[in-house]
């Protein structure tokens, strides 16, 4: 007995040797020996129309096909089932021709039964919640010796009925009605009924039903908790409209700011380009009503405080579609829609686009500072058409950033040629796309180690680790995924004098309505959650800094040696110095900062991102399991102590006074 106690207290002896044995890393901090600004628009947003990110995502209008545009007018609308009624549904054409929106719908009672009417399934139903205020609207017009009057009800998916209101007094003339209505029950996927009661026939267009308490309570306004969710990331800019939507699968299909603007009902629905883009996730019923348009872009930016950066068409539609190009000759038109685009945000209310701006509720100037123009363009004839633009956008607009792309690749023959072309040319930020295996990531923490560290800025545009997924799409943004964009990002960081902004890409994502995954953030009808991915932009974004600070391990960055990466920054207004480390081994590493001097307060803390398995994800369905922890950390003089645990992102923040 004796002798199996001493073995097992030798052990637990060689135990404590072995733990207290594992070195610290030490990492000196040069805290005061700051390098190159960060810029304030390093860390953004990338927004475009996918996955139903705008309609039937943060657009908050619950109906779908509202004013009758789709391709087949009635779809997402149904006629009531007999037992609530007969009749007639007729799709019907705007005499005189209304080009903005040229359908609306008829709808003839049957007199034997004198009630009858229409449902709308919503974007995959539609959220609503308990003792909420629904704003309903509609504009009607009576046919001749009519006499009707209208029942609006919310139903549940298993048929209650959980709001209504009635609406009465139409006539003759085209007008508009509204009606506000409390839900007595919160429903996931909602339906919207509307029965109609009395004898004749009405006509129908701009059935429309918002919630009241939108983003700002704006009237038209957009879902208060997927912006609060982009919000809170501090975005520094807000990419808008994308991505592939800019270009359209063809140039008919393209986006045009200039449709986009103006009274909502005037704006012409198009086909969103990603309706059938992907071949396994078809979704016909995804339009663009455009209810998002160019002024709430710009007023959303406004809101979030992040630099509006819009994407214009270059006169080429994808080329991995339609492959159109505007011969050079013809392109003075889209030259032009970027000229009134600037006009719009940044020119006196006397001008035309301007006046818009200000007749639609703006007479500020959004104070528009960069432009991009193309999106994911290769080869001559992408150079070709974005030097016109060039030539007259730096002439007549000198203040304005002008943004280029170069292609759909991280490297390679076309990589190549538009970096190699546009050097000659005078854009002030090259937009690059990468969407690659995580370990990509990791490799390539040190991809601007080399850049001209006086040559043409970058534009880390559209970025996201693709890795495994299981049947659960959200599974995609594993917790892996996000661990390796992080240590690549503090490769971005530590780069800042050459990076200048960066978005990860795709932003937001319908569970029940994506074409494309990994996304940043997920929802459904009444729910959001970030990703793991969302977390480790927050980090970074939310905790910027103003200047470069190096982080040094035996006298070099941190890039990946034994598994570890980081970063470090100085807000120099804030008095904070921020050290980002990531731990990409499965086992915890001790770490011992070292900082040059500063008048610290002794405050620190540590957030910590972590999970114990690579596979792990948030789903909307399930929660956030993968969300920042922040513990103080213990300060001694100027040196810092903590652990990184295995797989895991870190920040360490030291307060400083900044007199
Ligand atoms: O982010 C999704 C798509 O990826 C973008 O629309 C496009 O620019 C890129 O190919």
């Amino acid at each position: 007995m004796r002798k199996i106690l001493s073995c097992m207290l030798m052990m637990f002896a060689l135990t404590l040797l072995t733990g207290t044995a594992q070195e610290s890393l030490r990492i000196v901090v040069q805290a005061d020996k700051p390098g190159a600004e960060i810029q304030p628009t390093m860390w953004g947003v990338f927004f475009e129309d996918i996955n139903f990110a705008a309609d039937g995502g943060v657009y908050a209008e619950l109906v779908k096909n509202r004013s009758f545009e789709f391709e087949f007018p009635l779809s997402g609308w149904r006629q009531l089932s007999r037992q609530n009624g007969t009749g007639r549904i007729v799709p019907g054409f705007y005499y005189p021709y209304n080009p903005g929106n040229p359908h609306h719908v008829s709808i003839f009672l049957d007199p034997a039964v004198e009630s009858f009417g229409i449902t709308n399934e919503g974007f995959r139903g539609m959220g609503i919640r308990k003792d909420a205020q629904y704003n309903f609207s509609v504009k009607a017009r009576l046919h001749e010796s009519s006499d009707i009057k209208m029942k609006v009800e919310l139903l549940s998916a298993s048929g209650q009925i959980i709001g209504t209101a009635v609406i009465s007094g139409f006539t003759a003339d085209w007008t508009n009605h509204k009606v506000s209505f409390a839900a007595s029950d919160t429903e996931l996927k909602a339906l919207l009924r509307i029965t109609l009661e009395g004898k004749g026939a009405i006509d129908l267009d701009m059935i429309s039903l918002f919630p009241a308490d939108t983003w700002k309570e704006r009237e038209n306004g957009l879902r208060k908790d997927l912006v609060q969710m982009i919000a809170d990331l501090k975005p520094g800019f807000l990419r808008f409209p994308g991505g592939c939507i800019v270009e359209g699968r063809t140039l008919e299909n393209r986006y045009q700011w200039k449709t986009t603007v103006g009274p909502v009902e005037d704006r012409k629905l198009i086909m969103n380009r990603w309706n059938l883009e992907i071949r396994n996730r078809q979704t016909p019923d995804y339009f663009q009503s455009f209810g998002l348009g160019f002024y709430e872009y710009f007023l959303l930016a406004e809101d979030i405080g992040a630099e509006p950066l819009p994407i214009v068409n270059c006169g080429m539609s994808c080329q991995y579609n339609a492959a159109e190009v505007v011969p050079l000759e013809e392109l003075d038109s889209y030259i032009q829609d970027a000229l009134d685009l600037i006009e719009f945000a940044n020119g006196e209310t006397s001008t035309r686009w301007g006046g818009l701006r200000a007749e639609m509720g703006h007479p500020e100037k959004f104070n528009l500072k960069y432009l991009g123009v193309g999106n994911e363009q290769w080869d001559e004839q992408y150079i070709e058409r974005y030097r016109e633009f060039e030539k007259v956008l730096k002439d007549k607009h000198p203040e304005i950033k002008i943004i280029s792309g170069s292609g759909p690749s991280a490297a390679g023959r076309m990589f190549e040629y538009g970096w190699t072309e546009l050097r000659k040319l005078s854009p002030d930020l090259i937009d690059e796309h990468y969407y690659m295996p995580p370990e990509w990531f990791l490799q390539n923490a040190t991809r601007y180690d080399n850049y001209d560290r006086n040559g043409i800025k970058v534009f880390a545009g559209e970025y996201a680790a693709h890795g495994k997924e299981d049947s659960n799409p959200e599974s995609r943004n594993s917790w892996w995924s996000a661990l390796c964009e992080a240590a690549f990002m503090t490769g971005l960081e530590r780069n800042a004098d050459v990076v200048h902004m960066a978005s990860y890409a795709p932003l937001l994502a319908h569970v029940d309505a994506w074409q494309w995954r990994p996304d940043l953030i997920w929802f459904d009808n009444l729910n959001v959650i970030g990703s793991p991915n969302y977390y480790v932009q927050k980090i970074f974004s939310n905790y910027n800094g103003t200047h470069i600070v190096p982080a040094l391990s035996e006298g070099k960055a941190l890039t990946g040696q034994d598994g570890i990466y980081a970063s470090a920054s100085l807000d120099r207004n804030k008095g904070k110095l921020y050290v980002k480390i990531v731990n990409s081994n499965e086992k915890p590493v001790p770490v011992q900062l070292d900082l040059g001097r500063l008048p610290y307060t002794g405050t620190a803390v540590q957030q910590i991102l972590k999970s114990q398995n690579k596979e792990d994800f948030n789903s909307v369905s399930k929660g956030e399991i993968i969300k920042p922890v922040t513990t103080p950390v213990k300060m001694n003089g100027r040196r810092v102590d903590a652990t990184m645990e295995q797989l895991s992102v870190n920040l360490i923040i030291i307060d400083f006074k900044t007199r």
